[in-house]
C-alpha cells in the first residue's frame, strides 16, 4: 500500500502543494476540537484543505505569519477574541458590535496584498443549536446564566432572534451590565423561583471537569423549562443535562453551539453548506478521546 493510499485509508488529509491551509490560533489550543471537526467536514466534500491547530505566544507575529503564509481562513480562541480586532483590516457589523471575533476569512487585494477580515459566528450557533432543537426562539422566553463573552454572544444572538432574554449571574454586577448592554432584564440566581420562561441556558462553567457536580440553577426548578442547553461539553453529559433529562426538558448539549458555529465557519470559508453529520460525529469522538 502506498503511502497516499494509507492516508486515505486513515481518513487523513491527502496533502500536496495545493492544499489550502487552514487552522486556529489562541492559547491553548492542544485541546481544541474543532481541528477534528473542520478537518473531518474537508474530508468527507473531498476538499483539499487541511486545518491545523496553532498556539500562538505573540498574537502580532502571528498575524503577520497567516498573511506571508497564505492561510485562507482561521478560528480564533481564548484569550485572543477581543485582541485580535486591531490586527484585521475589516470587521463585520456584528463583530464589531459584540466586540469579539472568532473567524478570520483572508483573501488577495488587486494589488495581491492580503486582506484579512474578522467576523463572529458564535452568536449564530447558539441559535441554530436551539432550532434544531425544535425551539421557536421569537416566542420563548430564554434565562441566559453567565455574564463573559460566551454570555454576551449567546444573548445577543437571542435578542436578534426576537427571544425574550433574562441574564442571571453569580456575580449580580457584571449580569446587570451585561443585561443593559442587551437591553434585557437581570434576575439574581436567588430569585429564579419566581421566573417563569421556556429555555434555560447555561453559558457559565460550572458542571465543567474537574466540577462534575457543579449546576447553576436548583435541580427542582428544571421542570419549569422546555428545554435547557448546556455550552459546556467537558463532560459531554453535565449535571445539568443529566438532571434536564429526569425533568422531562429537551436537552441541548455543548457540542451542539460548537458544531453549529463551526459550520457557520465552514459556510464563510467555502461558499458551501457544511457537512453537519460528519462533523458532529467527529466531535463525538474528539470529545471521547479527550475524556480518556
Ligand atoms: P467566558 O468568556 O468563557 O464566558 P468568563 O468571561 O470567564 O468566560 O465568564 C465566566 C462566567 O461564568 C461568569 O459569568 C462567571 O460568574 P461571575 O461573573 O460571578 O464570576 C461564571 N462562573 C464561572 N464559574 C462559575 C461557578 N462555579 N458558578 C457560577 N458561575 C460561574
Amino acid at each position: 500500500m502506498n503511502h497516499s493510499t494509507l492516508q486515505q485509508v486513515n481518513h487523513m488529509p491527502l496533502i500536496n502543494g495545493s492544499t489550502e491551509l487552514f487552522g486556529i490560533i489562541g492559547s491553548p489550543v492542544s485541546h481544541s476540537l474543532s481541528p477534528a471537526m473542520h478537518n473531518a467536514a474537508f474530508a468527507s466534500l473531498g476538499m483539499n484543505r487541511v486545518y491545523v491547530p496553532m498556539p500562538v505566544r505573540d498574537l502580532a507575529e502571528a498575524m503577520s505569519g497567516l498573511r506571508g503564509l497564505g492561510f485562507k481562513g482561521v478560528s480564533v480562541t481564548v484569550p485572543y477574541k477581543e485582541a485580535v480586532i486591531p490586527f484585521l483590516d475589516e470587521t463585520d457589523p456584528v463583530a464589531e458590535r459584540i466586540g469579539a471575533v472568532n473567524t478570520l476569512l483572508l483573501r488577495q487585494d488587486n494589488a495581491g496584498r492580503t486582506v484579512i477580515r474578522g467576523c463572529n459566528t458564535d452568536w449564530l450557533g447558539s441559535n441554530a443549536a436551539l432550532a434544531a432543537a425544535g425551539i421557536a426562539l421569537e416566542r420563548s422566553r430564554v434565562v441566559v446564566a453567565g455574564a463573559g463573552g460566551a454570555a454576551k454572544a449567546v444573548g445577543f444572538g437571542l435578542m436578534q432572534a426576537g427571544a425574550k432574554v433574562v441574564i442571571t449571574n453569580r456575580t449580580a454586577a457584571s449580569g446587570m451590565k451585561l443585561a443593559e448592554w442587551l437591553g434585557c432584564e437581570f434576575v439574581a440566581l436567588d430569585d429564579l423561583p419566581w421566573l417563569t420562561a421556556d429555555v434555560f441556558v447555561n453559558t457559565t462553567s460550572a458542571g465543567m471537569e474537574p466540577d462534575r457536580e457543579g449546576i447553576i440553577i436548583s435541580p427542582a426548578l428544571l421542570p419549569r423549562f422546555a428545554a435547557v442547553m448546556d455550552i459546556v461539553y467537558a463532560p459531554l453529559e453535565t449535571r445539568l443535562l443529566r438532571e434536564a433529562r429526569a425533568a422531562g426538558c429537551r436537552a441541548v448539549d455543548g457540542l451542539a453551539m460548537l458544531l453549529h458555529q463551526g459550520a457557520e465557519q465552514f459556510r464563510l470559508w467555502t461558499g458551501e453548506a457544511a457537512p453537519e453529520a460528519a462533523m458532529r460525529s467527529a466531535l463525538e469522538r474528539a470529545q471521547l478521546a479527550e475524556s480518556h
